[in-house]
Order: C-alpha cells, then structure tokens, then sequence
C-alpha cells in the first residue's frame, strides 16, 4: 500500500474552493468542504476538463469544460451516473495536508 505524501497545508486552501496539484505525477484536485478536505483525480472522465479549477458549491465541483458536476465526498457524476472520477484518502497531520492514492 503506498504511503501518505504531503502536498500542501492547512490554509492554503480557504472553505469553498479547490486547488490542482500533484501527487507523484498524477494531478489531483483537493476540495476543502467547511474544513474537510476532499480529493479527486483533476481530470474530468467526460473529456478530462481541469476539476481542481471547477467552481464548487457544497461538495459539488462543476467541471469548468461542460459543467458535469461530481460530489468530491463520494467521486460520483450527478450529471452521467455512467462516469466516476478517482478518489484519494486525505489526512491531516498538524498543519499539513496528506494524500495517499487507496489501494485498488
Ligand atoms: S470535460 Fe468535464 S464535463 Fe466535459
């Protein structure tokens, strides 16, 4: 099982909103949801439109390509139950933000 790697810290992503960055080389999108912090793959299953720069309401990111919308809680599309996006297991250590990819 891989290991937890720090990508980034505490504040650095305020509530409501979410950043791009990577986790070896996959981009990840992480969401901070009212202080919980949640991610997924950064690229949309529809036609792999940036996630991390999709405007997030909820728990609910809009891909900022066609708008399907994606719970980053659960992965699921609400728009095409036929997609799903990756997730990643999140931990926070102190004042630092951890990812680490679940095993398959
Ligand atoms: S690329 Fe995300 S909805 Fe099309």
């Amino acid at each position: 099982m891989s290991e937890f790697v720090k990508v980034a810290r505490v504040g650095d992503i305020a509530p409501g909103t979410g950043k791009t960055l990577y986790l070896g080389a996959t981009p990840v999108a992480l969401f901070n949801v009212d202080g919980q912090y949640y991610a997924i793959h950064n690229d949309c299953p529809h036609e792999d439109g940036p996630l991390g720069e999709g405007s997030l309401c909820g728990s609910v990111v809009t891909c900022p390509l066609h708008a399907y919308e994606f719970d980053v809680c659960s992965g699921e599309c609400l728009t095409d139950s036929a997609y799903c996006v990756e997730r990643f297991e999140v931990r926070v250590e102190g004042t630092d933000i951890l990812l680490r990819r679940p095993a398959p």
